[in-house]
């Protein structure tokens, strides 16, 4: 493939990743230097029509929201019939990668979370349900501040107005990433809707603050009971130094009953902010009283003269 040229400007260049669907490929506009990331779709998948689908409705997705915690498309088309779709070039590591290296500290880590969950709710505020979000679709840019970007909208559920965009949804029997995915992901392909990414937001917070994910199986089959239905252990069990009401977010966080989740990503995100916030030394009221007695002090002072 190099050398052909995308949108008659791009220069593919060096291969950045090959996934389920596509190959991400850097790629150069020699005329100006500019660079981009350019996911194409595998060639050997053009036959399958529920994978193009897929690749398109990715596109669709991750083009329509624009917010600053999700990979910007700059475009999208078909080079010699292959969908693809022009990225930004994102230059750091995915969280997947990150993790392997051990725990993030937690100020991070609640960063992290906040720029994770602002993206999710641009996500659901467009009607796009996400359904695959995993350290592996998250990315953190190099550098000095935690700055994120989600990507990977390949799995994402759009709102009626824009799958006319794209071919019809053949049903797909499992949707989601097995680890990551909420119990009604597990449970049927109908009836998921934008609380299924709370729950995944849940886990990435899970594992981001103990050191890994609430379940772990031998086999899928273990996975899927683990995930409807075995005890989370708490995180404090795992890392008693965490705050003391980390608990109770998880708890909420990772409801089985999706109604009993927090209603939005942002909820979560403030919620956990509030849990690592440290404690006042002094209460709120004691400054009162303490402003009262000076009060009576002056009075009775000014009184006495
Ligand atoms: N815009 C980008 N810039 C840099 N790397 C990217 C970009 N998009 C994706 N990647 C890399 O390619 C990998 C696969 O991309 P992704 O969109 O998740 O495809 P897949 O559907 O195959 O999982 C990502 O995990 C990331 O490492
Ligand atoms: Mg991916």
């Amino acid at each position: 493939m190099p050398g052909s040229l995308i949108d008659g400007r791009w220069e593919l260049r060096a291969p950045i990743a090959t996934g389920s669907s596509g190959e991400v490929v850097e790629a150069v506009d020699p005329a100006s230097g500019e660079r981009v990331a350019i996911k194409i779709m595998r060639s050997e998948l053009m036959a399958d029509p529920v994978a193009v689908e897929r690749f398109e409705r990715e596109a669709t997705a991750t083009g329509s929201i624009v917010h600053p915690n999700v990979v910007r498309v700059l475009n999208r088309g078909r080079h010699r019939g292959r969908p693809y779709l022009v990225m930004d070039l994102l230059v750091g590591e995915t969280l997947e990668v990150r993790l392997q290296r051990g725990r993030m500290p937690r100020a991070e880590a609640v960063a992290v979370v906040q720029q994770l969950a602002a993206a999710v709710d641009a996500a659901h505020a467009r009607g796009v349900i996400h359904r695959d979000l995993k350290p592996d679709n998250v990315f953190l840019l190099a550098g000095p501040k935690t700055a994120v970007r989600v990507l990977d909208f390949g799995y994402a559920r759009l709102p009626e107005q824009m799958v006319g965009l794209v071919a019809l949804t053949s049903p797909n029997a499992l949707l989601g990433t097995p680890l990551y995915m909420a119990p009604e992901q597990i449970h049927a392909t109908h009836g998921v809707d934008a609380r299924a990414d709370l729950w995944s937001l849940g886990v990435i917070t899970y594992e981001l603050l103990t050191g890994r994910p609430p379940f772990a199986a031998p086999t899928l089959a273990d996975l899927f009971v683990q995930v409807l239905t075995a005890p989370i252990p708490t995180p404090r069990s795992i890392d008693p130094s965490l705050p003391p009401g980390i608990d109770r977010w998880c708890n909420r966080a990772l409801a089985r009953p999706n109604e009993q989740r927090f209603p939005d990503a942002r909820s979560m995100a403030d919620a956990l902010t509030a849990v690592f916030r440290p404690a006042p030394r002094v209460p709120p009221w004691s400054l009162w009283i303490v402003l009262l007695l000076a009060a009576l002090t002056l009075l009775a002072v000014s009184r006495m003269r």
